[in-house]
């Protein structure tokens, strides 16, 4: 469902492909859109962050090291922060054979990359990473995502969403871009004040689903806000969050959960 503010009878769970379709296809990457697309999720979510020269990137880690050969390619420039290297560096980086060397060739996208490859297939939930790093990345990533026709596109139509685990962050960032709706994540439980506060100014609190209970749910709900939860790969662990009627459920494995609305 597209972010509401107004509580009331709400449509099937959002299908949300974490990092794209992550369990099939190296996480972040353009085959992860596709496949996330394939996969007929509702809403793609990803992770953003800043490279030296100021190029807004899609990438989880802080540091290149997991998700890409960057060990091989700059061994002397550990410990391999993402903002130590330019976009152009980035670029030369296989982001894909790490996974399964059918993918070898994977490229680090762009924010813009990434989002013209979801275009109209899909709505966007956008992370950015570790703001605290970036000072105003606040102001590149608003700058940036309203240079793209197929952005405000997804804006017009209910489709985007910008989340963040730094709540003061994400509250300057709303400031700046008060029509694009947002998120609260919670590695925690959100108490009854911190949804009373959420509802306040944002439109979504996504906790990660362990700590939460149906009262979490029905919490968020009676505050008009949507809520969806993260990351749920187990097959009845979204049995259980659908049963609790959640708005969206995060996943590495989109097929999974669609067969899962399919079948009932
Ligand atoms: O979408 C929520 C989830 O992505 C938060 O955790 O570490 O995978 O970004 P993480
Ligand atoms: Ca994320």
């Amino acid at each position: 469902p597209a972010a509401s503010a107004a509580p009331g009878p709400r449509p099937a769970v959002d299908v949300i492909a974490h990092r794209g379709s992550s369990g099939a296809a190296p996480e972040n990457t353009l085959a992860a859109v596709k496949l996330a697309i394939a996969h007929r999720s509702d809403v793609v979510e990803n992770d953003i962050q800043r490279t030296k020269d100021g190029e807004l990137v899609i990438m989880h880690d802080t540091t290149l090291a997991r998700t890409t050969d960057v060990e091989q390619v700059f061994p002397d420039r550990a410990p391999w922060n993402v903002r130590d290297f330019t976009l152009a560096e980035i670029k030369r980086l296989d982001a894909g054979a790490w996974f399964a060397s059918e993918f070898k060739g994977e490229r680090v996208p762009t924010l813009a990359e990434w989002v013209n490859a979801v275009g109209r297939q899909a709505g966007m939930l956008l992370e950015p990473k570790a703001p605290e790093l970036y000072p105003g990345i606040e102001t590149d990533l608003d700058k940036e995502l309203r240079s793209l026709p197929v952005f405000d596109h997804a804006l017009r139509s209910g489709r985007v969403v910008v989340q963040s685990f730094n709540h003061p962050w994400l509250r300057a960032y709303k400031d700046l871009a008060p029509d694009v709706p947002v998120g609260l994540l919670f590695s925690n439980k959100p108490t009854e004040a911190d949804i009373a506060a959420a509802a306040t100014w944002a439109q979504q609190v996504n906790p990660a689903l362990g700590p939460i209970d149906q009262a979490t749910v029905d919490q968020v709900h009676a505050r008009g806000l949507e809520i969806h939860v993260w990351t749920v790969n187990a097959g009845q662990d979204m049995r259980r969050a659908i049963g609790w009627k959640v708005d969206g459920v995060i996943t590495n494995y989109p097929q999974v959960l669609r067969d899962i609305l399919q079948r009932g």
